[in-house]
């Protein structure tokens, strides 16, 4: 590419009623992480001067997510050609080319709009590109009308089109470049005389054909165009996103043992000689070091883990846990805002919250931190080289010095020293006999009340 300047607008203003919900559309989630962020990183990767994002009135909530991008609110939603023209005001003075982009289309690629710039910047030198794609089911997109030369004649948008355009193929999947030199007047020569009385920025291909300019498509992967409008077409995207995650997982060195059952975040971060286990989930802000094996059935979410540590099955790191290299976290263990030391082992139904475990401690099955006192959190420090007896129930804020132990059942709360033993029991009492006897009388009274 030239080093001609590159602007991007990123359309989100649309309220999305077909999702049906109180969230703008942009803001539903793909691989966790908001639509409209997916398109603003996509947007990123071609380095433009600036990324100016059109939205509603009141979504501050998608202004917040897009920050430090630059909004402008488009006060009434009158069509995509209306929304670009607000946006103009923030490229006054930009001279080099603009992309147009949705944000209910988070699938784009930056391969794919590379090329949408390389063909602005190429032969004929076009006013407008737009992006095609031929899916299977074109439905209610626009229709891209071809001259004989095959450039690009004009966009009919389905409710304004003929027959003979609605059986075209090839349709619009939204996304435009154009030259910035020539397109304040190209929005300008755009009407609203249409099906639907909006200001259509598909228009801006026949103002600029009669204007004598050529306007050109690039042809996209069927996936990379798909938008969503509905909760249905959210799911479908989400498992396609979904699938170039695992796919890009085990391209870098991964093992997933059955990827289809594997779900990632759009930022996980996976090491080499990752094993991951059947039906693992990863929530935002997870990553996960070289050598790790994640048995099936565990959950993690905003957590490092750190090389060949060794976690589930069923284990559950929630946010601001660090698992230390080489540490096991076994079934029906729950970690939040620990972290927990090199070689440590935690192996079965535990609860650590608030915590801090040294390197290589071993905590009992059933122990618990009771890092809540209905009020406040507070934390639970355990040193280096601990045991933890099982059912250990340590009630925070305490602290067990480094090489100490806890006795099975205790409830730990006051800080123990190195090296030393806490226990708290009730005293064990032996009745010899007892359970004969408990037995013999209660099968008399069975037999007395006439039971089988
Ligand atoms: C649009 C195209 C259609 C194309 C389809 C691809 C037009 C006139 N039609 O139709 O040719 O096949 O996309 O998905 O452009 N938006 C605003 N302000 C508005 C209206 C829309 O910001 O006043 C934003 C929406 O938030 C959305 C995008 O523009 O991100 C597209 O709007 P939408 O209403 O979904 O357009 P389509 O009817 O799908
Ligand atoms: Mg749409």
């Amino acid at each position: 590419m030239t080093d001609r300047p590159l602007a991007c607008i990123i359309l989100a203003a649309g309220k999305g009623t077909r999702m049906k919900s109180s969230l703008p559309k942009v803001l539903h989630p793909l691989g966790g992480l908001p639509m409209v962020k997916h398109v603003v990183m996509a947007a990123e990767s071609l380095s433009p001067q600036r990324i100016v994002v059109v939205v509603g009135p009141g979504m501050d909530n998608v202004a917040a997510a897009v920050a430090p991008h630059v909004t402008v609110v488009q006060e009434r939603q009158q069509g995509t050609g209306d929304a670009v023209k607000s946006a103009m005001g923030e490229l006054s003075g930009f001279t080099g080319d603009v992309l147009v982009l949705y944000g209910d289309s988070p699938l784009i690629t930056p391969a794919t709009l590379a090329a949408m710039v390389v063909a602005r910047r190429g032969a004929g030198d076009p006013a407008v590109v737009v992006l095609g794609m031929r899916p299977a089911d074109p439905g209610a997109y626009g229709r891209l009308v071809l001259g004989a030369d095959g450039s690009l004649e004009k966009i009919v948008e389905y409710l304004d089109a003929t027959p003979e355009e609605r059986a075209i193929t090839l349709c619009n999947a939204g996304f435009m470049a154009f030259d910035g030199a020539r397109m304040g007047d190209l929005l300008a020569g755009i009407g609203n005389d249409n099906a639907k009385g909006e200001y259509y920025l598909t228009d801006a291909v026949s103002v600029a054909r009669a204007r004598g300019f050529t306007c050109a498509v690039v042809e996209g992967p069927n996936d990379d165009t798909a938008g969503v409008n509905s909760r249905v077409e959210l799911a479908w995207i989400e498992k396609i996103f979904q699938d170039r995650l695992r796919h890009a997982a085990m391209i870098n060195g991964a093992t997933l043992l059955d990827p289809r059952t594997v779900y990632f975040a759009a930022d996980t971060k996976l090491g080499r000689d990752v094993t991951v286990g059947q039906n693992v989930v990863f929530g935002p802000g997870v990553t996960v070091e070289d050598g790790v094996e994640i048995k099936p059935f565990s959950h993690l979410e905003g957590v490092v883990v750190r090389k060949n540590a060794i976690i589930g099955p069923y284990a559950r790191l929630r946010p601001g846990t660090d698992v230390g290299e080489g540490a096991h976290i076994g079934n029906f263990v729950e970690l939040k805002n620990t972290h927990f030391g090199a070689g440590a082992k935690a192996n079965h139904l535990t609860y650590l919250g608030d915590a801090d475990v040294g390197g290589g401690s071993n905590i009992g099955a059933g122990t618990i931190t009771c890092n809540y006192d209905g009020v406040l959190k507070h934390r639970t420090r355990i040193g280096e080289k601990v045991f933890i007896g099982t059912h250990s129930t340590l009630v925070a804020p305490v602290a067990v010095g480094d090489g100490a132990y806890t006795a099975a059942g205790t409830v730990v709360t006051r800080d123990v020293g190195a090296d030393a033993l806490a226990i708290s029991r009730a005293p064990q009492e032996e009745k010899p006999g007892w359970a004969s006897r408990y037995r013999a009388a209660k099968l008399a009274l069975k037999a007395k009340l006439g039971k089988k």
